[in-house]
């Protein structure tokens, strides 16, 4: 896992990833039981292929994606395509602050992709309004800016709320997001 501190800063974002890097791999885990022990009603040969096989499979490939998302996030590709869109990482975070700031009522603020135009693109949206079926842009970050996700806190000041939105954002998941619809 990842600390609150290695992402407390949005600066962070390659650095971060240090941790991601030093992430064990998985491994199949034993069965607690023979493959046979549930004979007569499902035989030895169908646990095995389902354990050795077909589970063993998805954990390689897990395995293979976290590689592909810690060398994406070594490389810096999603910080590298928000320096391209938005000109700087500071001008996308005002730019995305500023627009969910100015969410009339309940919304979010988000940071999307834009599959046809192979960019990322900010959008707001209004109420429950979901990204991709408004809009047409893939979600990899976004902001709630309903009250009741910042009221107790922050009371009606929604800048504050947005100032501190930026300490606490999972970037390796982002990156995940934009890796997986890039391609
Ligand atoms: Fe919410």
């Amino acid at each position: 896992m990842l600390s609150r501190a290695a992402l407390s800063s949005s600066r962070t974002l390659v650095p971060a990833l240090g941790a991601l890097g030093s992430r064990q791999k998985h491994s199949l885990p034993d069965l607690p039981y023979d493959y046979g022990a549930l004979e007569p009603h499902i035989n030895a040969q169908i646990m095995q292929l389902h354990h050795s096989k077909h589970h063993a499979t998805y954990v390689n490939n897990l395995n293979v994606l976290e590689e592909r998302y810690r060398e994406a996030l070594e490389k810096g590709e999603l910080l590298e395509a928000i320096k391209r869109d938005f000109g700087s990482f500071d001008k996308f975070k005002e730019k995305l602050t500023t627009v969910s700031v100015g969410v009339q009522g309940s919304g979010w603020g988000w940071l999307g992709f834009n599959k046809e135009q192979g960019r990322l693109q900010i959008a707001a949206c209004f109420n429950q309004d979901p990204l991709e079926g408004t809009t047409g842009l893939i979600p990899l970050l976004g902001i709630d800016v309903w009250e009741h996700a910042y009221y107790l806190q922050y009371k009606n000041v929604r800048p504050d709320y947005l100032k501190a939105i930026w300490n606490v954002i999972n970037w390796e998941n982002v990156t995940e997001r934009y890796m997986a619809c890039k391609k």
